[in-house]
This record gives C-alpha cells, sequence and structure tokens, in this order.
C-alpha cells in the first residue's frame, strides 16, 4: 500500500501544487490506518504500566497544568502511534523520548487502551484565565483571544487559504469519531496552540497539519486556542471496538451462509448484476455493518429504505459484522464508469472556490475507502447507484453521514459534476 502510493504520487509530481498536498495527506492517513495498532491492548496491563506517566500525566491521565496534554479519554490508536512517534524520533520531546524509548508496541496498546478507557469529563476548564473576557486582560490595546473566530475558523476553515474545515477530521467541538484523529476536546488551549506552534514551524510533522497551521497566524492559533477553553469534556470515551481484522477470515465463513438471502439482488458474490442495487464486494466491512445497523433504526439513523429494512430487521449485530466480513473479502468486478478530466479533478482535488472537499480525502486515492475508519469504497461501484446516494445526501433522505461529512458536499455539486464523479469513481 505505502509503496503504491509512493509511486502514485511520484507519477503525478508534474501536476498541480495542491495535488501535492492533497497526495501528502493521504499518504499520512493511509499511513496512519494501517499502522493503527497490529495488537490488541489491555487495559489492566496498561494501567499497572503507567506508573510511571503519572508524574506529568496524572493518575487518569488528567493533569490540571497545561504543560501536559491530558490523556484520559484520547484514541487508544492515536495514544499508541504518538508514543512510536517519540521512540523513533518522528516527535521530538525531550521529556517524552526517553519515556517512550523502553516500550513495546504490546506497552504502547496497553499504555492506550488505559487511557482511552478514562474519562475527561469531570474536568474543569483549562487556562481559563489567558481568554477573552477575563480580567487578567489588561486596560492597554493587547491582544485578547476571541473564542468566536477560533470556532468559525474550527467549523468552517478558510477554503482560500487551502486550510481545511478541523471540524471534518477532529469532530464536533473537539470529540472525534474517526480513531485515527485525535480528540481535543477539553484539551489544554495551550497546549493546542504549542501543538500548533510546532506543526507550523514544522518541528512536529504531519503533513495534513503543517499545511493548515502554515496558513495559520499566531493571532488565529490563540483564537483556536480560546475556543477549546468553552469546548465539553469528550462524552462517551469508547475504547477501540475489537472488530473484524482479527477474526475476519472467520467471520467471513460464517457471513457467507448468511448471505445467500442477498444474492438475489446484490449477487451472491455481491457483485450485484442490477444496477440499482449496490455491489458490496470489497466493500469495506465495517462500513457495511454500519449501513445495515442504519437500516434497521431507519428514521432514528437517517438511512431508510423499505425493502433492505425488511432484510435486516431479524439480524443482530454479529451477523451484520459476518455479512460485512464476508462481501468485504469478496473481489469486486469492474465498474460501468467511464474516467473522464472533470470527474478526476474534482476526486482528487475539490474545489476550494466552492468549499468542496477533496473526495479521496476519504475515499482514498484508489477509491477503496478507508476500512477502520468506516468510509466506504466506491471504486467499481454501479453508476446509478452512486447517483442515487447524491441525490440522497442532496436532499437529506440520507442523512446517517456522521457530521454532515456527505450532505456538505452533495449539496454543492452540480448535475454536471455529479455525472463527471459517479463515471469517475466506477471507472476506478
Ligand atoms: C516528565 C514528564 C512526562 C512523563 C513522565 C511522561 N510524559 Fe508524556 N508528555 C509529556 C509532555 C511535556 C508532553 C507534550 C510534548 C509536546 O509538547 O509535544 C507529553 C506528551 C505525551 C503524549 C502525546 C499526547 C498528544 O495529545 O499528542 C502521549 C501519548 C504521552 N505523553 C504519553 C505518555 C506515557 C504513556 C507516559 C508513561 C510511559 C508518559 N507520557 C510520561 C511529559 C511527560
Ligand atoms: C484531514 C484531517 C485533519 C484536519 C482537517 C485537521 N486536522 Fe488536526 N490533526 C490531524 C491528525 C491526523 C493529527 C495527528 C497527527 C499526529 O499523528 O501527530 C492532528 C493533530 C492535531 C493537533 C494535536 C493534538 C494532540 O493531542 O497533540 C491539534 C491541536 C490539531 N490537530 C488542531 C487542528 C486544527 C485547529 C485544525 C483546523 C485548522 C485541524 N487540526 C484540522 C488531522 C486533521
Ligand atoms: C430485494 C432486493 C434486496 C435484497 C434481497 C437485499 N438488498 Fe441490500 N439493498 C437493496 C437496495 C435497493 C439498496 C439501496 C438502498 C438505498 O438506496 O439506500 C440496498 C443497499 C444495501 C446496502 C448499502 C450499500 C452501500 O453501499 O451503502 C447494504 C450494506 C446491503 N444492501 C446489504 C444487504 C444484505 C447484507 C442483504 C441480505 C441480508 C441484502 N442487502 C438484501 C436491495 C436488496
Ligand atoms: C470527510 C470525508 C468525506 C469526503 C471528503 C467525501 N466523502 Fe463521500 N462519504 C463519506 C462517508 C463517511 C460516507 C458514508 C456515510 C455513512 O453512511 O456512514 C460517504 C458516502 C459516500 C457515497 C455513498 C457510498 C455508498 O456506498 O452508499 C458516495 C457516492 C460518496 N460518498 C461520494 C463522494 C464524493 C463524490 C465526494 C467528493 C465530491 C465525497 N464523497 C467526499 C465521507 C466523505
Amino acid at each position: 500500500m505505502h509503496r503504491s502510493l509512493t509511486v502514485y504520487f511520484h507519477q503525478r509530481q508534474a501536476e498541480s501544487n495542491s495535488m501535492k498536498k492533497i497526495i501528502f495527506s493521504l499518504l499520512l492517513v493511509t499511513g496512519l490506518i494501517n499502522t493503527a495498532s497490529a495488537v490488541e491492548g489491555n487495559i489492566e496491563a496498561g494501567k499497572a504500566k503507567s506508573g510511571m506517566c503519572a508524574a506529568c500525566h496524572g493518575a487518569n491521565g488528567l493533569n490540571p497544568s497545561p504543560n501536559f496534554p491530558n490523556l484520559a479519554g484520547q484514541h487508544a490508536d492515536y495514544i499508541a502511534k504518538q508514543l512510536q512517534s517519540f521512540k523513533a524520533g518522528n516527535r521530538t520531546d525531550a521529556m517524552m523520548a526517553p519515556m517512550a524509548a523502553g516500550l513495546s508496541e504490546q506497552d504502547m496498546a496497553d499504555l492506550g487502551a488505559f487511557y482511552a478507557s478514562q474519562s475527561r469529563s469531570g474536568e474543569k476548564p483549562a487556562d481559563a484565565t489567558t481568554v477573552a473576557g477575563n480580567e487578567s486582560v489588561a486596560a492597554a490595546p493587547k491582544f485578547v483571544a476571541d473564542a468566536a473566530i477560533g470556532k468559525s475558523i474550527y467549523e468552517l476553515g478558510d477554503a482560500s487559504r487551502s486550510i481545511a474545515a478541523c471540524i471534518s477530521c477532529h469532530g464536533k467541538e473537539g470529540r472525534s469519531d474517526v480513531l485515527v484523529y485525535p480528540n481535543l476536546a477539553k484539551q489544554h488551549s495551550a497546549y493546542i496552540e504549542k501543538q500548533l506552534q510546532n506543526f507550523k514551524a514544522g518541528t512536529r510533522k504531519d503533513p495534513a497539519m503543517n499545511q493548515f497551521a502554515a496558513a495559520l497566524s499566531n493571532e488565529e492559533i490563540q483564537h483556536i486556542g480560546a475556543y477549546f477553553v468553552d469546548t465539553k469534556a469528550v462524552a462517551n470515551v469508547k475504547v477501540r471496538q475489537p472488530v473484524v481484522s482479527a477474526a475476519l477470515t472467520e467471520h467471513a465463513v460464517a457471513g457467507k451462509v448468511k448471505a445467500a438471502a442477498c444474492g438475489a439482488c446484490h449477487g451472491s458474490d455481491g457483485n450485484a448484476l442490477v444496477a440499482m442495487y449496490p455491489k458490496l464486494a470489497g466493500q469495506n466491512a465495517i462500513y457495511i455493518a454500519k449501513q445495515l445497523a442504519d437500516f434497521k433504526a431507519g428514521d432514528a439513523s437517517g438511512r431508510n429504505d423499505p425493502v433492505m429494512a425488511g432484510m435486516v430487521a431479524a439480524l443482530s449485530e454479529q451477523d451484520m459484522l459476518e455479512l460485512g466480513s464476508y462481501f468485504a473479502s469478496q473481489k469486486s468486478s469492474a465498474g460501468n464508469g467511464k474516467a473522464n478530466d472533470l470527474g478526476k479533478q474534482l476526486y482528487f482535488g475539490g474545489d476550494a472556490a466552492r468549499g468542496i472537499t477533496a473526495c479521496a480525502a476519504c475515499h482514498g486515492v484508489m477509491g477503496k475507502g478507508m476500512a477502520k475508519a468506516g468510509f466506504p469504497s466506491v471504486a467499481g461501484q454501479h453508476t446509478d447507484y452512486l447517483v442515487s446516494q447524491l441525490a440522497k445526501f442532496k436532499q437529506k433522505s440520507r442523512s446517517n453521514d456522521k457530521n454532515k461529512m456527505m450532505r456538505s458536499i452533495a449539496k454543492k455539486l452540480k448535475k454536471a459534476d455529479v455525472d463527471a464523479l459517479t463515471q469517475f469513481m466506477s471507472s476506478l
């Protein structure tokens, strides 16, 4: 995967700058997802190993001092990845380097699991004294950080300067649903500002964050810090779901039996022959399981289809996982779409002027989506089906996309864009 992406990047070096930036971000995102813990962490073991961390990060991963980031409620994979980065020297910090040096992959996974299981909710707002409206701000015409400006950058970004909306990765008020993106809610604002400065200076490396932070002014960084004093705690601390990967083959075997009921429409191997039915072959297992759960929940989830509602009514969560694993293990047949320039350009580059994010950022350079994040594959999908879904997102009759990830994009697409994009995606 890494290799093919690297090759891909070289092939495209001649193309525009913005394209380069996007491919860089993709290398990053894919790398993250691939490196996400190969080993499962254990909460109890992590707790036992966290003794030496407590001096700085507090016994439960909360230290009121803004010098030390809160770890409680952070995603386990993200913590393990940062420990790996400190160990490898990709992220430098005088205090953390020696701490991480002695940790094994298992230790990192255990520590991640432990801190992820702790709650960030009891904590009082960090660094409240540095914020606008506080009397510590003197009468002199001094800079005052403004949480409202921070919020607007966070939620909208600034397309004219290639700053993506932070909310699209870090989630509403900094509670990120996607395990590879860190939670920012109730993090010390001084720490957030320091990290943005590190990304800006390039001393902390992350292609996407480096690009956004470089475009932010020092004042804007302080506005963003101020916004985080106001955000609510990480509410639902999720320990990594024990999904798929390890047990994929077992699940797939069990799923095959249950998939008999689906063959009439989706094809026995998930390659639907009729264009109005989506192909499921090679689709990501977590995504399929989520769709099945969403169809079952109906209106409450925002995805409703009378045919599918009947199919899923009797399915358990386990059934859904097995069905997902089975279809994910099948090979997708070639799609009916044709590659074209407009589709390619929008897919890889988006349209900053119209606020359209590049599809490739989430659906991947090869169109295969992002399995762990639950982002669907669109490669080789029937064009009719793709068109129908973009229309549903646009009309909001499908609204099961977290943070309006698709609705906010679909509403900006014109008919010509949809035609070009769906042809292009199907051709991948
Ligand atoms: C001597 C104090 C100290 C000790 C002990 C310490 N840390 Fe840290 N830790 C820090 C500081 C300071 C930072 C912020 C570094 C920066 O600014 O990039 C940090 C950052 C981190 C981060 C990154 C957080 C983020 O949001 O990106 C993780 C994860 C972490 N520490 C885990 C640990 C673990 C696990 C241990 C125990 C094995 C530990 N630390 C022990 C001081 C310490
Ligand atoms: C394309 C997805 C994406 C977008 C958009 C994005 N980020 Fe990030 N952000 C990341 C990733 C990935 C990391 C972790 C990098 C690493 O592993 O070191 C990160 C890390 C951070 C961190 C450090 C967190 C910590 O615990 O150390 C801060 C602060 C941050 N981002 C703020 C922002 C702000 C502010 C914006 C908007 C201007 C933004 N991000 C937009 C993906 C994104
Ligand atoms: C009678 C035909 C029919 C049968 C049988 C059927 N489906 Fe579907 N399925 C559909 C239709 C139509 C859609 C598209 C609904 C929409 O537009 O949202 C769909 C959509 C889906 C999706 C969403 C795909 C995506 O890319 O988002 C999944 C997953 C799915 N079906 C799985 C199954 C499974 C598993 C079974 C067997 C238990 C099954 N279906 C049986 C007709 C059928
Ligand atoms: C910020 C991430 C993100 C971006 C950018 C994005 N998508 Fe999506 N897309 C998603 C997610 C997440 C879903 C699935 C939502 C759900 O049902 O859980 C999805 C679903 C879809 C679907 C329906 C797939 C199916 O099998 O039903 C289509 C079609 C689609 N996106 C097309 C696009 C196009 C075209 C673009 C670019 C113009 C784009 N997406 C940009 C995240 C994104």
